[in-house]
């Protein structure tokens, strides 16, 4: 169940970075077909999770949600979109629909979808580095985004889930995969509300342990979706990984284990919060976030 407070918090800040992506992208200068291209899958919608993420840690830790930390934020969403272009391009997991839409490729052709890709994952570097925030704060989060993104994170994952549909995971595996394509993006965005924040080593630890759980849990459910959703709410294929050879939780665990293992790391997080709280953070929007995953 959602809190009025988290509720309030995402309508303002969904719309806040909503603003932010659409006149960022309006900024730019570059080849109009390419622009269009980055622009459609970044508009399309989504959820914004990974920003209101940040955002939320910013707050929840007593930081203020300034011009310069709404820039971090949506610059992440600008590298997630590019995550889901290259996810869904045939050589990858062959997806045509994606935010309620035809995916890139499908609308702007396969070259330009690996190219609007490039360039978001490109421009989200430029766009936090000129974010109004302080020079050292700045350059933790470009080096903290950078590895979360690239060969031991995100980058890493991916790779793992396409050589990993030609063999069975184990579950130390999965997890891993887990931690790294989905998790790390997710843990940065809660790293990077920790430096917003300018919170101590004490709580940084807390938040990464809130991190690596919220994204282990949020793979998790998104496998679970995959089986159990629709395509209409999820606006994207569902009942896709099976039939793409993909190792889940589901897959290896059966729906009941898979449920069970996102208990699990829901609990994790929560120990994370309670933690917090004894430190006098009130962690109202860390812990309504825990409620993305209805269970
Ligand atoms: C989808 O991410 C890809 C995964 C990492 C599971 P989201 O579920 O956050 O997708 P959008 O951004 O809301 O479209
Ligand atoms: C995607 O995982 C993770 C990314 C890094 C984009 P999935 O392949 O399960 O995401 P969906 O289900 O296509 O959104
Ligand atoms: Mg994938
Ligand atoms: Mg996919
Ligand atoms: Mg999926």
């Amino acid at each position: 169940m959602k809190s009025k407070e988290l509720t309030d918090f995402t309508q303002q800040y969904r719309s806040l970075i909503e603003q932010y992506l659409q006149q960022y992208l309006s900024s730019l200068t570059g080849n109009p077909y390419l622009i269009k291209a980055m622009s459609y899958s970044v508009m399309a919608g989504g959820k914004r999770i990974r920003p209101l993420l940040m955002l939320a840690v910013c707050q929840d830790l007593g930081g203020k949600i300034t011009k310069g930390a709404l820039t971090a934020a949506a610059s992440l969403e600008l590298l997630h979109t590019y995550s889901l272009i290259h996810d869904d391009l045939p050589e990858m997991d062959n997806d045509d629909l994606r935010r309620g839409q035809p995916t890139n490729h499908k609308v702007f052709g396969h070259a330009a979808a690996v190219l609007a890709g490039d360039a978001l994952l490109t421009n989200t570097f430029a766009w936090l580095a000129s974010a109004d925030l302080q020079p050292t704060e700045l350059l933790k989060m470009v080096e903290k985004l950078a590895q979360a993104a690239g060969a031991q994170g995100m980058v890493s994952g991916q790779m793992s889930d396409i050589l990993g549909e030609k063999k069975k995971l184990t579950l130390a595996e999965l997890q891993r995969l887990h931690q790294q394509k989905t998790g790390a993006l997710l843990l940065y965005a809660c790293q990077a509300g920790t430096i917003l924040a300018q919170a101590d080593k004490k709580i940084e630890k807390l938040i990464t342990e809130y991190g690596q759980a919220f994204g282990l849990a949020f793979q998790i459910y998104d496998d679970i979706l995959d089986e159990t959703s629709t395509t209409a709410a999820l606006g994207k294929q569902v009942h896709k990984d099976q039939a793409e050879h993909k190792n889940t939780y589901p897959g290896l665990l059966g729906l009941d284990g898979a449920q069970v293992s996102l208990k699990k790391a829901i609990n994790r997080a929560n120990q994370a919060v309670s933690q917090l709280q004894q430190l006098g953070y009130d962690c109202l929007l860390l812990k309504g976030m825990l409620g993305y995953f209805a269970i």
